[in-house]
């Protein structure tokens, strides 16, 4: 795999750089100059760096042989690379190039790039940031933009004298250069890093600070005005950085920590070593709107991002093909810091329903890829950003976990960050600390994780209770989410820890599945008449298929809270994949709803949500299965209305709100058009548009869905009255609300307006997806429009996000193109990218179009089941 990598030659290693840059925020370009101290290893007459957007004046380089002038500059457009030829040897040894060149502050939120923004007196604004990952710290200034080729940064900026500027380190010196104008900002050397995680700012800010316990300085930037909206994220960022400290047991080793806001954003988030960049609404809380949905993605964006000043900042992947050492080790973390701050929102349990979904639902794709992937060329790189990467890698370390505990998954990671600190790995580095912490051969089960796709089905062939003990023979198989057939060639064996409840709790013991078959004995803890959940907290990432003995059992502990959330979610989702696979009957899941009657856990209605929501979008097109799912939604739905109410009570805590944000996004799909729910979603509309600041009418976890009822039943008046709220609204997250509802508007003019307004520049690039989304999830007209609109105006979308992030052309094509459940739509959107190649999206299309056909198979299963009698529908 390694001798694949294509990398810049080996003859010159970089050592340190000093780069100067000196942004005109009118003109939108700057000027550079750069030392970069290096180390010749084989006498040449040529030094090959990464450059991209970059025009070059000159290069010099001290050598060992003396001064040499380079006198030919050849760029490299295709390769993103600069040749500096000079016209003689320069020699083995210490040397120092010297490089003048230039740049443009873009607008495509990629290298150095420019943000607009209006300030709270309405003036339009320029700020100046960065964003290098992966590969951009060269379209800002030449360098060796590789993970492993770490080195020392020391960072000046040349910025009007008004502004803040600031970088990975603290301030060293500040001087104000002739004239007044301009001030010169010299910042420390920075630690020995990677060049993806260098980062500057520049503009105007408010900010507010605080000391850690440890003694590091955190400060969280935004903008003028909205000091107080940093609040929040402040106190998160303080306590996990403590928190790790402690953790990974190497102290955070940087003097200060700052966040920023930054108006325009193509991701979330991003890691740079102390100086970490947000998206304005995962970051910023205004203390009195936000909603609990909001809190916590901001306290899990921030964990995250700190969880990376280790796993990824101070220990580095050698190469992108580990990426997921970065990626998924932070989402576990992310998980484990929150959990830790925040008990009552019970992270785990959340964890195994939305991480753990999107994990299992690419997985199951044989589009998928292995979470250790091979990478040759870097651009490859930007497809895996995805939720194998994240998600699945997560999973798996979730699993390590459970199986190491606590003590020895802990002491594992102490002695890889004190051994590799300021160093590169690859994953088998972080398998040999586990493995020597713990005395247990983990690796070997690791890898079966790792290095190949997919996961198990765990398939119960039979099973018998006697004695206080159950016996259940195991098979384990290659799950796919079509249910395709597994050909002799294709099978794959993992190494399975087998972890179980009872009802009398989670059982010590852990089985090791290493064949395809196993026979277990499971201690009963003296309910012999009790339940086995298999994949005990769904602590593993597979799936189990059980007898029908055993399901009628769980369906008892189901019905009476014998077990856990993350267990009675994970029988539903688990139960709903299998029937997508053929590999239990659509009857039987319906049936198994039933034993949800009485749910009224925040995180089990997330899985319900999952279900019931892709039982009725995959049997749109036939009225009369989807009134039955309709009418068994609604009878659920109706009970957790009864139990939980619209109004927020005195003594909510964290996850009743967000309940009632999914119950009230429930009401919005299966019962906007009844009576009760118009009335109520009417008068908080009413108030709502009276005061927008109205919280106790309409909180901010039920605009959304409300405005999507409001929408459903009103015209045109209704349209514009929460289209409106986009241009009064200050707040991101509040513009963000009607992204996300707008095109529930029934009227196909009003959908297209929505469409064309997207991108008629008065969104943000970093947003205008979202309301694309709006439309294509609104019905099956609105598939059409986005799916015709993405089609027609394709030169125009490729035109405008073509340098950005392929992230954000991902997210165009899913929002656009995706959740179609034919395979005559599949055809035509796999026949459109064959002619219209997107290399850089490439993985996503094949994976939205095999989802596709996935959902065609799951519509001729319910179809041909016993859901299409009535007589099913009446036994229930
Ligand atoms: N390192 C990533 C940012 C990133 C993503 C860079 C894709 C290049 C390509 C960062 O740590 C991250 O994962 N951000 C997430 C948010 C996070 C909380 C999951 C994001 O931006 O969505
Ligand atoms: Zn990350």
């Amino acid at each position: 795999m390694s001798s694949e990598k294509v990398l810049l030659p080996a003859n010159v290693e970089p050592v340190r750089y000093d780069v100067k840059l000196s942004p005109d925020l009118e003109k939108f370009t700057y000027d550079g100059e750069e030392k970069v101290s290096i180390s010749i290893k084989e006498a040449t007459n040529t030094v090959i760096m990464h450059a991209k957007e970059l025009s070059f004046w000159s290069c010099t380089c001290k050598h060992a042989g003396g001064n040499a002038e380079a006198v030919e500059i050849q760029v490299n457009i295709k390769e993103t690379t600069v040749a500096f030829v000079f016209s003689e040897e320069l020699k083995v040894g210490d040397a120092v190039l010297e490089i003048v060149f230039g740049g443009l502050l873009n607008n495509q939120m990629a290298g150095f790039y420019r943000s607009g923004y209006d300030d709270i007196h309405g003036n339009r604004k320029i700020m100046a940031s960065t964003q290098f990952e992966s590969l951009d710290a060269r379209r800002a200034f030449p360098c060796w933009d590789e993970p492993a080729r770490k080195c020392v940064f020391g960072v000046t900026l040349v910025v009007p004298s008004n502004l803040t500027a600031f970088s990975n380190m603290p301030e060293l010196s500040c001087n104000s250069l002739p004239g007044g104008k301009l001030k010169e900002l010299k910042f420390m050397d920075s630690p020995k890093m990677s060049s993806y995680l260098v980062a500057f700012c520049v503009g105007e800010f408010d900010f507010v600070q605080d000391m850690t316990k440890h003694g590091v300085l955190v400060r969280v930037y935004t903008p003028p005005g909205k000091g107080v909206h940093g609040d929040f994220a402040l106190k998160c960022a303080c306590k996990s950085l403590d928190l790790y400290d402690d953790f990974f047991g190497v102290p955070y080793p940087l003097p200060k920590l700052d966040m920023v806001a930054i108006p325009e954003f193509a991701m979330g988030a991003m890691e740079n070593w102390g100086l970490v960049t947000y998206r304005e609404v995962d970051v910023l809380i205004d203390p009195v709107k936000a909603s609990s949905q909001q809190r916590q993605r901001v306290c899990t964006v921030v964990t995250h991002e700190l969880a990376h000043q280790w796993f990824g900042n101070l220990v580095t992947m050698d190469w992108w093909d580990d990426l997921w050492l970065n990626e998924g080790f932070a989402s576990w973390t992310e998980n484990m810091a929150a959990d830790a701050l925040f008990p009552d929102w019970k992270m785990w349990e959340q964890y195994s329903v939305d991480h753990a979904a999107a994990a299992l639902r690419l997985d199951a794709l044989r589009s998928s890829h292995p979470i250790q992937v091979p990478i040759k060329h870097a651009e490859e790189v930007e497809e895996v950003f995805d939720a194998i990467s994240y998600c699945k890698g997560s999973y798996v370390v979730r699993m390590a976990h459970a199986v190491l505990g606590r003590e020895n998954f802990q002491k594992g990671l102490v002695s890889y960050m004190k051994k590799h600190q300021y160093g590169n790995t690859v994953t088998a580095d972080l398998w040999a600390a586990w493995e020597e912490s713990s005395g247990m051969p983990i690796g070997e089960m690791m890898k079966s994780w790792t290095e190949q796709m997919g996961y198990p089905v765990l398939k119960v062939l039979g099973s018998s209770f006697s004695g206080g003990k159950a016996t259940i023979e195991l098979e384990q198989k290659w799950f796919l989410s079509d249910g395709s057939e597994v050909k002799a060639d294709e099978a794959k064996l993992w190494c399975v820890p087998i972890l179980t409840a009872t009802s009398s709790g989670v059982g010590d013991e852990i089985h090791m599945m290493r064949e395809d078959k196993m026979k277990i004995v499971v201690d009963m803890g003296g309910d012999a008449g009790g339940f086995v959940k298999l994949n005990a907290e769904q602590q593993v990432p597979m799936r189990v298929c059980y007898d029908d003995e055993m399901l009628k059992r769980l369906v008892v502990g189901i019905k009476g809270k014998l077990m856990g959330a993350s267990d009675r979610a994970g029988v539903l989702a688990d139960a709903y994949a299998l029937v997508k696979a053929g590999m239990m009957q659509p009857g039987q899941l319906i049936r198994l709803l039933k034993a949800y009657e009485e749910e009224d856990d925040a995180t089990v209605w997330e899985a319900l949500e999952g279900v019931l929501g892709g039982l009725d979008k995959a049997t749109a097109e036939n009225d009369f299965i989807n009134g039955g799912v309709k009418k068994i939604g609604r009878d659920i739905i109706g009970k957790l209305v009864a139990k939980v109410g619209w109004d927020a009570r005195e003594e909510d805590g964290h996850l009743d709100k967000l309940l009632r944000g999914t119950m009230v996004r429930l009401l919005s799909v299966f019962c906007y058009d009844e009576e009760g729910v118009k009335k109520e979603a009417e008068w908080r509309f009413a108030k709502f548009l009276e005061d927008a600041a109205d919280m106790q009418a309409l909180p901010s976890d039920m605009r959304s869905p409300v405005f999507k009822i409001i929408l459903k039943n009103g015209g045109d008046a209704a349209f514009a009255d929460v289209k409106g709220y986009y241009d009064t609204a200050t707040d991101n997250a509040e513009k963000k609300h009607v992204l996300n509802s707008i095109g529930s508007t029934t009227s196909l003019k009003n959908k297209l307006a929505v469409i064309e307004w997207t991108t008629s520049g008065a969104i943000k690039l970093q947003d205008f997806f979202y309301a694309i989304g709006s439309v294509h999830r609104s019905s099956k007209e609105g598939m059409e429009l986005t799916w015709n609109y993405y089609k027609d105006n394709f030169e125009r979308l490729k035109e405008m996000l073509g340098k950005a992030s392929a992230s954000l052309m991902d997210a165009v094509i899913v929002y656009s193109c995706g959740g179609f459940c034919s395979n005559q739509k599949a055809d035509e959107i796999e026949k459109f990218f064959e002619e219209n190649p997107m290399p850089q999206n490439q993985r996503k299309v094949l994976q939205t179009v095999e989802a596709m056909r996935a959902n065609a198979v799951f519509l001729g299963l319910l179809e041909n089941s016993e859901l299409g009698d009535a007589s099913f529908w009446k036994s229930l």
